[in-house]
């Protein structure tokens, strides 16, 4: 084995992976940029449906091709009789990333990729499709209702908030989600991101890439962040008592969800645009006291750990002051990257080599081989990693 090929790094970290015109993370130190425009500019100027429509075709929309584009999703909102069936079969107590990537998985046998002329079409479909599919099995296990998976809302977000809340939103909900699905709609080679690409590079089709990327999203670590924050954050009814707690977590050594990142170093710029919105969010409901103990914990890291929060930080306090239960939050996340998942898979279509990296052996040496009744079987049924993993 050559020398660079033996170089491991832990978790891939730092490591280039793959070409890609579709985003920029951290470069120099902080930005982020969709297809060359600052997210600062598509955060305050436009609306998810025109950067989903960035993502996925390449390029910002003129106004007819919205309005085409916008159409395309409402009519793509309906969901087949078969697959409401399998929703209305899914436990009550299933978890909604477990929905979402079975009812991505279930369209993909209805409505299978070769049915469409070409694969952005996929990507509509699953875009316009997801809030329903949730929303469906959410009301049918929680309330024994069948609701209409069509609304009169023209954007994402409204149609989503109104399929939960059973009444159209208010603009100030529709406006703080739908510039928080803009935040999370791309993010270059993160992990989901990175699955999608590696199912995409062995020839797989659109659903099963999009189904490993909701897998890979689940984690804490990862997409799962925002609910843990969520967790954390109700834990204390002050920020004196919220200070006092994360001191305590950290002297255990504990990590706090929603803090760090592995490639920005100074901050997450997804933050800065969020958290005014989770001020004047938390401020509607009355629940400033919920933004003070975010502050202070943000506080708190910064001057412990030199630690800053992510994206998934603010989003939760956010989704909170909308009603959107907990066990959402990272389902809406999924709403949101299924746009960046679908371009990178467009993309590594489009100049598709096998992902296929290799491994840095720490395994036994050459063994003999022993009949079954001649081995010595001591078995470790321990540990993973150290890890305490909880799959929820
Ligand atoms: N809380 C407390 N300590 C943290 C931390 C956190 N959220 N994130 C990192 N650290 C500490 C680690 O304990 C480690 O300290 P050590 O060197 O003393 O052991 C050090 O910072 C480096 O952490 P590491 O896990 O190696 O960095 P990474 O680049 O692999 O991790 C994350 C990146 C995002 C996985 C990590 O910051 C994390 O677990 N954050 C919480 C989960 C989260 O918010 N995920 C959403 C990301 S957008």
């Amino acid at each position: 084995m050559s020398e660079r090929v033996a170089e491991k790094r832990d978790g891939l970290a730092g490591v280039v992976a793959g070409k890609t015109a579709i985003s920029t993370v951290g470069k120099e130190g902080v930005g982020l940029t969709y297809r060359g425009y600052a997210i600062e500019d598509l955060a305050e100027k436009a609306c998810f449906e025109e950067v989903a429509f960035l993502l996925i075709y390449g390029h910002l929309p003129g106004h007819n091709e919205l309005r085409d584009f916008r159409r395309r999703l409402i009519e793509l909102r309906r969901l087949p009789e078969p697959l409401k069936e399998m929703l209305e079969r899914l436990p009550p107590q299933s978890i909604p990333m477990d929905v979402l990537r079975t009812g991505c998985s279930a369209l993909g046998c209805l409505e299978p990729e070769r049915r469409f002329n070409d694969e952005q079409k996929v990507a509509e479909r699953l875009l316009a499709a997801f809030p329903g599919i949730l929303l469906y099995w959410y009301h049918f296990a929680h309330h024994h209702r069948r609701i209409e998976v069509q609304s009169d809302q023209i954007s994402l977000a409204g149609h989503f908030l109104e399929l939960l809340h059973g009444k159209p939103p208010g603009p100030l909900h529709q406006q703080a989600l739908d510039v928080s699905l803009i935040l999370y709609a791309e993010h270059e080679f993160n992990a989901s991101t990175f699955a999608t690409r590696v199912a995409a590079s062995t020839l797989s089709d659109f659903y099963s890439a999009i189904g490993a990327g909701i897998g890979t999203l689940r984690g804490w670590l990862h997409g799962g962040a925002n609910e843990a924050a969520l967790a954390l954050l109700q834990c204390f009814t002050d920020p004196n008592e919220a200070e006092a707690g994360v001191m305590e977590a950290l002297a255990w050594r504990q990590r706090i969800m929603g803090f760090g990142h592995r490639v920005y170093k100074i901050s997450d710029p997804r933050c800065d645009i969020l958290r005014p919105w989770v001020r004047r969010l938390t401020e509607a409901v009355g629940q400033q006291n919920l933004f003070a103990i975010c502050e202070r914990i943000e506080q708190v890291m910064w001057r412990e750990k030199k630690l800053f929060p992510n994206v998934d930080f603010y989003s939760a306090p956010a989704y909170y002051s909308m009603g959107i239960p907990k066990s959402m939050f990272t389902p809406v996340f999924v709403l949101a990257r299924t746009a960046g998942w679908s371009a990178h898979i467009i993309e590594q279509r489009a100049d598709n080599k096998l992902i296929r990296p290799s491994a840095f052996y720490v395994g036994p040496g050459p063994q003999p081989f022993l009949p079954a009744d001649a081995r010595d079987v001591d078995v470790d049924r321990g540990v993973i990693a150290g890890h305490e993993v909880d799959f929820r």
